[in-house]
């Protein structure tokens, strides 16, 4: 089947939501609270070991009643269908999105041109068991007989920043093994990464889907030189393995055929650490806590696919997204999490949000006439609240922010939990309730300045609130938790760019810088720059001078 295409301007549920977005917008949070004592029960859902309470948003009963059908109406329903089993909703690529297969169960059938995919995603499953233990036990050796110490992905965007993150937030379930990330076509993120490094106890996983990136194939092949300097070409065998769906040109880059962990192109990047593009991972972590995010994102999957859209984390979240963007015409939103082992988070999200719905032509190939791709951005708090949280507080924007949060720490310090858990609470409810004129005198009163210096002070002092925020909070932060957590993003995703009428799984807007680059560099041999505008022409003859 293919997906829907139904503007949602048309749909009658936006015309009531556009109506009663007019008699609502002003309401206020905490009177919404005061009226309706049941606000806080009605507005959470208890799935497993997720608490998700979205009752500090600005929506009433009938907000939301408006928001789910514009969901029905916008046909979710069968297009949820339609990704899950595998029809050709990547229409403008031609293919698949099954990144879900990647972490269905063994028994499930689901099938790719007639063909069960599943006994395949288990045959490369089972190859990264194999791998990473016999890397981790030190029973497979470099090329002087000794047990391997780091690990370097090497790989860009989905092929560096979902393992990147993942390792990052895992690392207190890590091993000894110790994990580096080289990403960037900038030549001191690679030497500074080598010059740390022993080439005899080292062991490179070069990741790219298509293995045609010119970031990962330079950084691969300067890392190659590098290891040759110490060793021989056979030794190669013993230290570089690759994770592609371009078999032949790896073997081109002359790995073994051995060493090569098959994807499969109907996973895109930004949603492949679950396949064989984790291998990282699960040579960080180990292979059962890679199976145990595998199982938390399945079990996401589940909630998605079989939940009544009123009770489903994802569905909910991605309206309220859509109520904010293109009602409240709100254009970012944060992402807070309350542990430092999330500091990647934002970066990760940041490509899968943008990438997928940063887009500006609808499903029937016409311009939109609405607002799509929300910006993401955020830094773990408490830090975060010394950096850009007064914005939120008492800026000009209204920015909607999650708050993820944890109920347990992993070293179990409860004095500094207790800290950091009285500051995910505040901070969510300062932003509903803020702080009026008359507690603002009050408290100023209180510290027995002049009446003068408290009229001047006051209005600096005065909190609007009223700012939306979602609490998703997580008993603890595990493999398998943050497995649920970033499939529940992942499906946001895709809600957001059903109801706003999108391809959501192409990404040719990072097409045409590529070209331009690639043009650019040709100029270099010859030092002559022709066809450009005046000030890149200037600004290429500055390199000129001061390369
Ligand atoms: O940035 C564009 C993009 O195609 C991403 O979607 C992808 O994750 C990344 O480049 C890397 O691609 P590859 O894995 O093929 O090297």
């Amino acid at each position: 089947m293919a997906l829907p295409s139904i503007n949602p301007t048309s749909t009658a549920a936006w015309k009531k939501l556009e109506k009663h977005f007019k008699a609502v917008k002003s309401l206020e949070m905490k009177k919404l609270f005061a009226q309706d004592k049941d606000r806080a029960n009605q507005m959470t859902i208890n799935w497993e070991d997720f608490y998700v309470d979205y009752s500090k948003n600005r929506i009433t009963s009938e907000t939301f009643k408006l928001l789910l059908e514009l969901a029905e109406e916008t046909k979710l329903k069968e297009a949820i269908q339609a990704q899950f089993s595998g029809d050709i909703i990547n229409k403008t690529e031609g293919r698949e999105v099954l990144h879900t297969a990647l972490r269905a169960k063994v028994t499930d059938a689901i099938m790719v041109d007639g063909k069960n995919v599943m006994p395949e995603v288990f045959q490369v499953k089972q190859k990264i068991e194999t791998f990473s233990n016999q890397i981790i036990s030190g029973n497979l050796k470099g090329f002087t007989g000794k047990a391997f110490t780091d690990v370097v992905n090497i790989g860009i965007g989905g092929s560096d920043l979902g393992p990147a993150m993942v390792v990052d937030t895992l690392q207190y379930y890590k091993n000894h093994l110790k994990t580096h990330f080289v990403s960037n076509i900038d030549g001191d993120h690679v030497n500074q990464v080598l010059k740390t490094l022993d080439p005899e106890t080292t062991l490179f996983v070069i990741v790219s889907k298509t293995f045609t990136t010119q970031e990962t194939l330079s950084n691969a092949n300067t890392i190659k030189s590098w290891f040759l300097k110490h060793a021989n070409q056979k030794d190669i065998a013993k230290h570089f393995v690759a994770v592609s769906t371009n078999i032949e040109k790896v073997k081109a880059f002359g790995i073994d055929q051995h060493n090569i962990f098959p994807m499969w192109n109907w996973v895109g990047g930004r949603f492949s650490l679950w396949s064989a593009v984790g291998l990282t991972i699960s040579l960080s972590v180990g292979y059962k806590n890679f199976q145990s995010l595998l199982e938390g994102a399945n079990k996401m999957d589940t909630h998605f696919k079989t939940v009544d859209f009123d009770q489903n984390i994802p569905v909910i979240l991605a309206l309220l997204s859509i109520w904010y963007n293109n009602f409240f015409k709100a254009e970012s939103e944060a992402v807070i999490p309350y542990t430092q082992y999330m500091t990647q988070f934002a970066t990760y999200l940041q490509q899968g949000i943008m990438e997928s719905n940063g887009k500006n032509i609808d499903r029937n190939g016409h311009p939109v006439s609405y607002q799509t791709g929300t910006l993401i951005w955020g830094e773990p708090g408490t830090n975060s609240q010394h950096a850009f949280f007064q914005l939120i507080h008492q800026g000009t924007k209204l920015i909607p922010a999650d708050f993820i949060g944890f109920a347990q720490s992993l070293h179990g310090n409860q004095d500094h939990q207790d800290k950091l858990m009285s500051n995910f609470f505040a901070q969510t409810e300062a932003l509903l309730n803020g702080k009026t004129k008359a507690e603002v005198i009050t408290e100023l009163e209180q510290q027995s300045l002049s009446a003068e210096k408290i009229k001047t002070l006051t209005p600096y002092k005065v909190f609007e609130g009223n700012k939306p925020t979602n609490t998703i909070f997580i008993k603890k932060l595990t493999p398998e938790s943050l497995g649920k957590l970033i499939a529940m993003y992942e499906h946001k995703i895709f809600v957001q760019g059903i109801i706003w009428n999108i391809y959501s799984y192409d990404q040719f807007g990072v097409e045409l810088g590529k070209q331009l680059a690639n043009k650019i560099l040709k100029e270099f041999d010859n030092q002559t720059f022709a066809n450009h505008d005046a000030s890149t022409l200037n600004l290429l003859e500055f390199y000129k001078k001061n390369r």
